[in-house]
This record gives structure tokens, sequence and C-alpha cells, in this order.
């Protein structure tokens, strides 16, 4: 007999980013974040876990490629999953016992792996639901955020619909290192993501490394992590909660710049956009300087890739301004320069 569930995740966008572990094993991270978690219709991770007595070995394959599964971050994940569903047997002794059976995991992405798009986000996410799903875990999304945390930071933030935050917690343990809902997409229901793909292919250093050398050689860091993140958070809360374009996008931009100058800041430097990056920021400061108003706000996580924040009434203006840079239509994943419009979820 074989036990199987099945759940899409979606990938999220930081606005206030994640840059910085003060726990690498438990990924706690130096400072809070908060993301817009894009469509499940435009990008997503889906995950069908399955258990049966007759699987010999825990497995994971993405995109049909076999992946280690016996890495420590998704390790921590089973394990934790696993004592869930081995509580759940325990006070109820009629249900199967899937908490012994092995694993079999197929996960598939409907965007380039790593190539800086939050592959990690929805890929953990997904793991994570699909497992407590199939565990019929009573667990509430903060509860799964902590688990899914430990596989990646930024998938804390992918349980969750609309606004989240990602509260670093004070704990030393990480039991209140988790993601909450600032606000469900319907709150601003105009707003829409522009991904605009400048090169799909694998990043050069994975976030976790390079955080980790920002966090050890950058003396911009410390000073953003205390001095600039914690009024931003509040503020980015605020803009959001007020449904204020103006204060979201320059919040935005500015994030993204001071995240980019730490990176910058690392020794030896490490930059992620290239030529078309720069030139995407130069449309958005363009358009937005035309308008005399916010149309548009850019961000870059650890990629080239730009993620355009605008609003439904501006599509004509923004998608239009950047076709010269990039192609257009999703097909062309693959293909260098393509862009893709999502709605957050
Ligand atoms: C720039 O979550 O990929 O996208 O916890 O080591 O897996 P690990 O890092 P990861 O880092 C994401 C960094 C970022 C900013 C963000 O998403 O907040």
């Amino acid at each position: 007999e074989v036990y199987r569930a099945s759940t899409y995740a979606p990938v999220n966008i930081a606005v206030v980013k994640y840059w910085g572990k003060r726990d690498t094993t438990l990924n706690l991270p130096t400072n809070s974040s908060l993301s817009v978690t894009l469509s499940q219709d435009d990008l997503r991770t889906h995950t069908t876990a399955s258990c049966s007595p007759t699987f010999t070995a825990d497995s994971l394959t993405l995109n049909g490629n076999p992946q280690d599964i016996t890495t420590p971050r998704t390790q921590a994940c089973l394990r934790e999953l696993r004592a869930l569903r081995h509580a759940l047997e325990t006070s109820n002794p009629s249900l199967p016992k899937l908490s012994t059976m092995s694993l079999r995991l197929t996960s598939a992405n409907n965007f380039p792996t790593a190539a800086g798009l939050a592959s990690s986000a929805a890929g953990f996410a997904a793991l994570v639901r699909a497992i407590a799903d199939l565990y019929a875990l009573p667990t509430p999304p903060e509860d799964l955020s902590r688990i899914a945390r430990q596989g990646s930071g930024s998938a804390c933030r992918s349980l969750f619909g609309g606004y989240v935050a990602w509260n670093t917690g004070t704990s030393p343990d990480g039991s209140d290192s988790l993601a909450h809902l600032i606000a469900p997409a319907s709150h601003w229901p105009d707003m829409r993501a522009l991904l605009l793909i400048t090169n799909p292919s694998q990043k050069a250093i994975s976030s976790t490394a390079g955080m980790q050398q920002t966090v050890a050689t950058s003396p911009l860091f410390p000073h953003r992590a205390a001095e600039i993140v914690p009024p931003r958070m509040r503020a980015m809360e605020k803009a959001i909660l007020s449904r204020d374009f103006d204060s979201f996008a320059t919040l935005t931009m500015k994030e993204s710049n001071n995240f980019h100058a730490c990176c910058a800041d690392t020794h030896p430097p490490i930059f992620y956009m290239n030529d078309t990056s720069r030139a995407c920021i130069r449309v958005c400061e363009a358009l937005n300087v035309a308008a005399g108003r916010a149309v548009c706000a850019y961000t870059f996580d650890a990629g080239p890739n730009c993620v355009v924040y605008y609003l439904q009434a501006d599509e004509q203006v923004v998608a239009g301004s950047f076709k010269g840079l990039v192609g257009e239509g999703k097909e062309g994943w693959e293909g260098k320069g393509v862009e893709a419009r999502a709605a957050p979820q």
C-alpha cells in the first residue's frame, strides 16, 4: 500500500532581505525580513510525498533528477515532521505507522532552478507541506514555517500567501524564529510583479555561502542589521497595511541597493547583478522620475534577475518600458532575456 499527498508552494520575493545567519545549523537570521508571495499559477514548486512499507530508502528528485536527501537541512525537516507524525500515532494507535516508512519525494519547478529566483524557498516549503499533508498533521502554518526555515531560511515565508514577515526571534533554539502573515494578497489586489530574466543560468555564489562571507568580512553589514533593517521592517509593514505604493516602492529599491552594497562590501566582493540588471534599475528610475511618483520598484536577490513591483493601472507603461531589455513570454525560461508577469497569491 502506498500513501500519497501532493501540494504546490509559491515563490516569494523579499522586499526586506534576509542576508546573514546568527546560527548556521538552525538557519537563524541576523535580521527580520519581509516578502511578497507570487501567484503559484506563475512560479511554484509542485511536490508529491509518498510512503510505503515497501519503499527501502528515503529519496528525492527535482525535475526528474535524483537529489541528495542526506543533507543536514533536508534531514532536519524530515526528522521534525516524522516526530510530529510519531506523536500522532502514539496518541491514536489505530493510525498507520507512516513515521516508520521510507519517503519518496518528487518535486518539479516551473522556473529556472538556482537562478536567484528563490527556488529553495518554494522547494522546501512544498516539501514540508507535502509531508505534513501526507502525515495529516494538524500543525498550523507558523509551525510548519519553523520547520521549513531549517531547510532554507527564505522557505519559511513560502508557507503563506500574500505579505509575509519572518521575525528573527531571540530564542537560541529558534522556536520563535518563524513567519507570519502581514496581509493576504486580497488586501492589495492590484499589486503585480514582473520578472525580468536577465540570465537564467545557475548563479556563481549560493546565498548560503555569500551571506556567510558578508557576515565574516563586511564592516557595513552590522550597521545594516542593527540600524537599517529594524526601522525598515516597521515602515514596510505600514506601507503595505496602508497600501501606500510610493513608500513601498522607495523602501523596496533602497533595501535592494543596501543589500547589494553589503555584497560589494564583502571581501572578496560579491557581484550578483550584470549590465542588464543595472539597465533595469535605470529604466525603473526613469519611469518614476518621468511620472513624478513611484510607478515601479525593482529588487534583486542573490542573482542578476530583476523583479519589478508595480500596480495594475501602470501595466502598459511598465511592461512596454522593459521590452527592449528582455524578450517576452514565459516559454523562453531556458533562453536569455524573458519576462513573466505574476500577481501575488
Ligand atoms: C537574497 O533562503 O536561499 O533571497 O537559508 O542559506 O538557504 P539559506 O538562504 P536563502 O537566502 C535568500 C536570500 C535572499 C533574500 C531573501 O529571500 O530574503
